[in-house]
């Protein structure tokens, strides 16, 4: 054992330590004694190394980059970043399945988060988007029974198709993501031939106070690649992960090109389309794709913990000049993130490096478990000796003070709106869903079909006969295949 080695081993509170592999005993063959407080001191940290995995998207790869803009948004922001060419943001983004717990495979077929952190100078803005353009829900009150009928059963602890069939045959509202899930889109080949999408309407807002509603859509520079269930049963569960980690590490920094749909506030109100239904796209034609930047990853994590299990995405993160929209689901999510992090990860989560804005941040809330860590990209230490109450005397000497040019627009509600439960069955579940199919050439139809009838096969009959009317209603032929497939 070297005497003064160059890098010594200590303990937590950095005492060095002689020896790492004896603990105390009383004697070479008596009992360890209490006096081993450097073993207990192990095996209790080794006890706490797991924190709870994400309920949902719990396994995933993260990694940083840049964004940088190419289109000045002045007219429709005041978001920094956004205003000029060539402005650089960082980014931290990450990838994931959602339905699977960190035991599972990259190549489910499942939609794909597609969650990226830019790093702005004036706060975090969070795009906690998916590979899809539209989701299976309207309402946030039906995603803890959507997710649950996805997990494993709960006596047997297997995956159980015939669960996810219960709840779409009873939620046609799903339709038109259950037929982007079982077309031959279904299990993206790697997290970089991908595109990602906002899937709700977000907003973006000016200095004169104009609102727009906007889409954000990444679209892969990779080109888009994609699995047949045959090919996914053989990858292994972590391909997708060492994918993007050995494409990096290459030099490779794979890239998307960024673009908007954007909706003027008129436009939304004589649209076609519900503008906040989360089940609907907006057509291109109407609606033209705008690029607006690109982003390159390019810089693995350095301890895969620490960065990516740690992440905190949260829709709720904003800048000013970008906003939320009226989506249901959307409101319901600015919630859910980060009640989810103050139980997974910890009331002083935003402190984390990975998770620190790259701005400063002056505020008053004070304390927690873990407060209190050394500056991390201008997050102070617990807010040091300031002042730990607003409104204070003290602004001229440096105290936080609210910024009333941030002040978004006020939304305007509809005339003489009620407080009620207003039930949307009635929207359109079916046209887009057709359109897809109507979209696909015969080989994705003929895939998208044995997708189905492998799960559906599994349901009972009434679920088989709901499924098939559903699909009957987007196009009849859709509905036929299908119930030729379940014979
Ligand atoms: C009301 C509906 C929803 C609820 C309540 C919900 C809730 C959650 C929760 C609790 C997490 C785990 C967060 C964490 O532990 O850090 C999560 C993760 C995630 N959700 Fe949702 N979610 C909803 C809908 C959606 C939708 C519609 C999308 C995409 C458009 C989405 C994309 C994601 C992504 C990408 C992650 C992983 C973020 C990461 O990489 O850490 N979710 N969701």
């Amino acid at each position: 054992m070297p005497d003064r080695p160059a890098c010594p081993l200590t303990t937590s509170n950095g005492a060095p330590v002689a020896d790492d592999d004896n603990s105390l005993t009383a004697g070479p063959r008596g009992p360890v004694t209490f006096d081993s407080w450097r073993t207990f001191e192990k095996l209790a940290h080794f006890n706490r190394e797991r924190i709870p995995e994400r309920v949902v998207h719990a396994r995933g790869t993260g990694a940083y980059g840049t964004f940088t803009s190419t289109r000045d948004l002045s007219d429709l922001t005041i978001a920094p970043f956004l205003r000029g060419h060539g402005r650089t943001t960082e980014v931290f983004a990450r990838f994931s399945t959602v339905g699977g717990g960190q035991d599972s495979s990259d190549f489910a077929r499942d939609p794909r988060g597609f969650a990226v952190k830019f790093y702005t100078s004036e706060g975090n803005f969070d795009m906690v988007g998916n590979n899809t353009p539209v989701f299976f829900l309207r309402d946030p009150s039906k995603f803890p029974d959507f997710i649950h009928s996805q997990k494993k059963n709960p006596a047997t602890n297997l995956p159980d198709p015939a669960a996810a069939y219960e709840f779409w045959a009873n939620h046609p509202a799903s339709l038109h993501q259950v037929t982007i899930l079982m077309s031959d889109r279904g299990i993206p080949a790697s997290y970089r031939h991908m595109h990602g999408f906002s899937s709700h309407t977000l907003s973006m807002w000016n200095a004169t106070g104009e609102r727009v509603w906007v889409k954000w859509h990444f679209k892969t520079l990779q080109g888009i690649r994609n699995l047949t269930a045959a090919e996914a049963a053989e990858r292994p569960p972590f391909g997708a992960h060492k994918d993007l980690v050995e494409a990096i590490a290459r030099g490779e920094a794979p890239a998307w090109s960024v673009k908007l749909q954007v909706m003027t506030a008129a436009q939304a109100k004589t649209c076609r389309i519900h503008p906040f239904d989360l089940t609907k796209v907006w057509p291109h034609a109407d609606f033209p794709l705008v690029e607006i930047g690109r982003m390159a990853l390019d810089r693995n994590v350095e301890n895969y913990f620490a960065e990516t299990e740690q992440a905190a995405f949260s829709p709720a993160n904003l800048v000013p000049g970008l906003g939320a929209s009226p989506d249901k689901m959307l409101q319901g999510r600015l919630l859910a993130y980060g009640d989810a992090h103050r139980y997974r990860v910890g009331a002083n989560a935003n402190q984390l490096p990975v998770n620190a804005p790259r701005c400063p941040v002056h505020h008053y809330q004070r304390d927690g478990a873990m407060a209190g860590m050394p500056p991390a990209h201008g997050t102070t230490n617990n807010q040091g000796g300031g002042a730990n109450f607003w409104p204070n005397d003290r602004a001229a000497q440096g105290s936080p003070a609210p910024v009333a040019r941030v002040t978004e627009p006020p939304l305007p509600l509809e005339k003489d709106a009620a407080v009620a439960a207003y039930d949307n069955a009635d929207e359109d579940n079916f046209s887009q869903a057709g359109a897809l199919y109507r979209l696909m050439s015969e080989d994705q139809r003929k895939q998208l079909v044995a997708n189905i009838v492998a799960g559906l096969s599994q349901a009972d009959a009434s679920i088989r006969a709901r499924m098939v009317q559903q699909f009957r209603a987007a196009d009849p032929d859709y509905g036929a295949r299908v119930e030729k497939g379940l014979g």
